[in-house]
């Protein structure tokens, strides 16, 4: 398939995800602006890149020269319109939460190219739902990417109901120009393949830790040396946040009413007290200094 031309990418969110994104996709070439409602959003954003692409540099992975090269291709707003209004992909890094996306959505639809495709990385959240409040669910795709996403491969490829060919088949040319594998879930269902099996294990997982069948390290521990995992469910959950799991899964039981993802008490409460994993310096395990 022809190159995309131009690769001018808005990501709105400039939050873990987002600035991971845009990250990649600067790497790559794409001239990138990117989106949030306050300029220190954007500024920790922007830090961010700059601190992930300082250790590319460090371990000889790029160039001072690719680097800043990098950054260079970054423009940042806080007017979406300006964001949206040239570019060819958009990818969609908000809060997980259907009120704040669908905003975000109908303003895309006002202010981006007939030819734009519209992307979410929503984790949970049905691409068609996101996508109904636009007037071109044709062009809203999923793609879910996984942090950190400057290191992790994968790139899961969500079809919404009305998802055409076309866009499924720009978001995989996207996401591999930033040097990603793809997966394609092809039905829209809550959750998706990754978010489903991540939330099945987490669920029983934190069941075992809340009846006092295992302790969190334990759990950990067997799936690492009994099944080969390379981190653990409970440690994943700390690192992806207590809460961002915590409503993947809540979004999965309020869609499929299967008891197997209704959020156990534990997981409720540890939000509840700002136990929200490596980001607030305690979930499961303690990060403290
Ligand atoms: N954190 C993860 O591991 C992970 C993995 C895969 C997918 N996701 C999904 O990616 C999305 C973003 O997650 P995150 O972890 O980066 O969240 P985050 O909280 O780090 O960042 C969200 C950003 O969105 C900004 N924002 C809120 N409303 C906005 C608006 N109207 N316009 C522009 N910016 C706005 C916030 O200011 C914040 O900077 C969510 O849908 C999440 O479910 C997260």
């Amino acid at each position: 398939m022809a190159e995309l031309t131009p690769r001018t990418l808005a990501v709105v969110g400039a939050g873990l995800m987002g600035a991971g994104i845009a990250q990649v996709a600067a790497t790559a070439g794409w001239q990138v602006t990117m989106r949030d409602v306050t300029d220190e959003a954007l500024k920790r954003g922007l830090d961010g890149i700059r601190k992930s692409l300082g250790k590319f540099v460090e371990k000889g992975r790029l160039s001072a020269q690719e680097a800043e090269a990098a950054v260079a291709r970054i423009r940042t707003t806080t007017d979406l319109e300006a964001a949206a209004a040239d570019a060819s992909f958009v990818v969609e890094a908000v809060f997980e939460r259907i009120e704040v996306k669908h905003e975000v959505f109908r303003e895309l639809d006002r202010f981006c190219r007939d030819d734009a495709v519209l992307a979410t990385n929503t984790s949970a959240i049905p691409i068609t739902k996101i996508a109904s409040v636009t007037a071109r669910p044709e062009s809203v795709v999923g793609t879910h990417f996984f942090s950190p996403v400057p290191m992790m491969a994968l790139c899961e490829l969500v079809r919404g109901h009305r998802t055409s060919d076309e866009t499924l088949a720009r978001a995989r040319e996207f996401a591999e120009s930033v040097g990603k594998t793809c997966v394609v879930v092809n039905r829209d269902v809550a959750g998706f393949v990754t978010t489903r099996l991540i939330s099945a294990l987490v669920v029983e997982a934190v069941r075992l830790v809340e009846s006092g069948v295992a302790s969190p390290e334990d759990i950990d521990i067997a799936c690492k040396l009994g099944f080969g995992h390379a981190m653990g469910p409970l440690a994943t959950t700390d690192l992806t946040g207590v809460d961002v799991l915590r409503h993947a899964t809540a979004n999965i039981w309020e869609e499929t009413a299967d008891p197997k993802f209704f959020p156990p008490e534990l997981l409720t409460r540890m939000v509840e007290a700002g136990e929200l994993g490596r980001k607030s310096g305690r979930g499961f395990y303690s990060y403290d200094g």
